[in-house]
């Protein structure tokens, strides 16, 4: 009988000192090797670790030189005992979970050779991108990437332990679809039954949950999969997962609680922190004052503070002439900025230009006024004012923006992130969630002026009268809620509409036509006319609690077959030509033929 079919004993991380002795059979990869006094050392690797397995001619010639003929990625399986390190004259290796031990091999079957693998197996591979990402297969090898996917595991896995044990029903909806309106783009499907017809791919399940709330199924949830053709960035994929739930007879208050409890439930099994509840709660129009942002970083301070009252009478042309062009002027404090140097902080304008502003204004906090930059034209009662609202002590650098409104959110918050992480004050480590409350119902597009849904069209208005809603929409606030953590976004929900006349008011404000109303949501309309109960819910991004969770600078490093930023699957060379057999089923031809 071979090793094989005797079957496994332990994983490569299992074996310790306590098994002194024992003997074993352990099957993995061959991750490294050493040749020292005769002896050869073979790491051999699985999901599980890894073990020193020592061959020796002295111990065996036989089974020394099969070992000798071992190379990387090897597959093999090895019979052995247990050995304790130190007692062999070793030392002990720290880095290894197993360390203590190692196996002194009885017997060595290869099960499979290996090619040489075009980059090294190892964590700190330096490999391109390119490269990784065309063998992923090797490259989700890594030990780092096998834990980051375990821990993906075990979140799962504690997910549907607390929703179920919250009444939540795991439910599927459909992937061929028509578009819902989540504001991307949708992927689309062409239909081979109906020629000139296409499914969409769900943006998310946001209309199936709705019904099934009108269908009576009280609480659902469903790790969902996730559509959306738009620009990719680090934190977002064309196709992503969302922890998505719904409930009735739901208050905002209710869905808060029941996600609370769903991350203390989930940080406590999977990193074993504890999560303090209830998460402060910050509404929109604060989170945007204080941190000019949506999705506030509450692990450092640096909060943007306006002065516009502070500068209106000052002599500084930049200031003055934005306030009176109608814009805004703010600053951060940053503490014991005071001596960075004149190059050091001007080199801080490459962080807010992008964002749109003009410059940087900056003046160091001295014991009896400012020193530097605008510092002449703030003395007496003016500099102790902007010090005061600053909170800044002798020793700071205070930065300003003026400019637009929104230009001077961006830029110092861009800038209050980049030096938490420069300074190191953003630990990776601490998990202060938060709220972001009373979202606006909607927003204008910036080019065409148009009113947009700021969350979703289904999402419901803090006012209750569809007529004092729709005399004048712009600037309400919603019921939406978003939660944060660590500067993202990592999910949102509101409490839903669930009266016709209130959604055909939002409709209308959107600019839907009855016609269009009908043609695009016509189910929905119809099913509120049978009894649809007050709802609300949320969809959490898994992809992005986990890379949090985990430590992850980008979501690919949590996701085991991500696209590039150009939404490609380098291993598969998706997306791919259809041949033309496919093309004429699907009653499709191509517009324009390639060269
Ligand atoms: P929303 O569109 O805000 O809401 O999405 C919810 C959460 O999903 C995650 N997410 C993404 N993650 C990775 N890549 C992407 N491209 C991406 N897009 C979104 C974010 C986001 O907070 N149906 C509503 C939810 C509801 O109202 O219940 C919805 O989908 O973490
Ligand atoms: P200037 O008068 O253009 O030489 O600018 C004087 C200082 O003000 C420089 O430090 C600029 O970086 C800064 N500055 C210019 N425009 C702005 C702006 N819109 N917001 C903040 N600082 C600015």
């Amino acid at each position: 009988m071979g090793l094989l079919e005797v079957g496994r004993t332990h994983d490569c991380g299992a074996l310790h000192l306590e098994h002194t002795g024992e003997e074993v059979i352990l099957m993995g990869w061959v991750d490294a090797w050493r040749d020292l006094g005769g002896r050869r050392f073979i790491d051999l690797r699985d999901r599980g670790g890894v073990t020193q397995v020592v061959f020796g001619q002295e111990l065996d010639a036989e089974l020394d030189a099969k070992a000798r003929r071992l190379r990387h990625e090897w597959v093999i399986a090895v019979r052995g005992r247990v050995d304790d390190r130190v007692a062999n004259g070793g030392t002990v290796n720290r880095q290894l979970a197993t360390g203590a031990i190692e196996v002194r091999a009885l017997e060595l079957e290869i099960l499979t050779e290996s090619e040489t693998p075009p980059f090294e197996i190892k964590d700190d591979v330096n490999a391109a991108e390119e490269l990784r990402l065309k063998y992923r297969y090797l490259d989700l090898r890594r030990q780092t990437m096998q834990r980051n996917l375990i821990q993906r595991h075990r979140f799962n896995q504690a997910v549907r332990e607390f929703m179920d044990s919250e009444g939540f029903l795991e439910l599927e909806t459909p992937f061929l679809i028509r578009s819902t309106p989540e504001g991307a783009r949708d992927y689309v499907v062409p239909s081979r039954v109906h020629p000139n017809t296409f499914y969409a791919l769900p943006q998310s399940p946001q209309l199936f949950k709705q019904l099934f709330m009108v269908a009576g199924y009280d609480r659902y949830f469903q790790i969902a999969r996730c559509f959306r053709d738009e620009d990719l960035r680090a934190d977002r994929q064309p196709e992503f997962t969302q922890i998505d739930m719904e409930m009735s007879f739901a208050t905002v208050d209710s869905v808060l609680g029941v996600i609370e409890g769903l991350m203390v439930h989930t940080f406590k099994k999977v990193l074993d922190v504890d999560i303090e509840t209830p998460f402060p709660r910050i509404e929109y129009a604060d989170a945007m004052e204080r941190f000019g942002s949506d999705a506030p970083d509450l692990r450092f301070g640096m909060e943007l503070r306006r002065v516009d009252d502070l500068v209106i009478n000052s002599d500084f042309g930049v200031f003055t002439g934005t306030l009176e062009a109608g814009g805004a002027v703010k600053g951060i404090c940053l503490q014991g900025g005071g001596d960075w140097s004149r190059k050091q902080i001007e080199n801080l304008i490459e962080i807010v230009k992008p964002y749109g502003a003009k410059g940087l204004a900056w003046t160091k906090v001295i014991e009896d006024g400012f020193q530097g930059g605008i510092a002449r034209f703030f003395t007496g009662d003016a500099a102790t004012g902007l010090r005061q609202r600053l909170e800044a002590e002798s020793g700071d650098l205070m930065l300003f923006v003026a400019d637009k409104e929104k230009v001077v959110n961006a830029s110092l918050n861009a800038l209050r992130k980049h030096l938490a992480a420069q300074l190191g004050l953003a630990d990776p480590k601490v998990f202060p969630f938060c709220w972001v409350t009373r979202f606006p119902l909607f927003e204008r597009d910036e080019d065409t002026g148009a009113l947009l849904s700021s969350h979703h069209p289904f999402t419901a208005p803090e006012e209750s009268d569809p007529a004092v809603l729709e005399a004048d929409p712009v600037g309400l606030p919603s019921q939406a809620y978003d939660l944060v953590l660590n500067g993202y976004e990592l999910g949102s929900g509101s409490i839903r509409i669930h009266q016709r006349e209130m959604q055909e008011a939002i409709f209308r404000v959107l600019g839907l036509s009855p016609a269009e109303q009908q043609e695009k949501f016509g189910f929905l309309l119809d099913a509120f006319r049978y009894g649809p109960p007050p709802h609300g819910g949320i969809a959490l991004g898994v992809d992005r609690l986990v890379m949090l969770m985990v430590g992850a600078q980008s979501i690919p490093e949590v996701i085991a077959f991500p696209k590039t930023l150009r939404a490609q699957d380098l291993m598969l060379q998706a997306p791919g030509r259809i041949d033309e057999v496919q093309l004429d089923e699907l009653h499709l031809a191509f517009k324009a033929q390639e060269d």
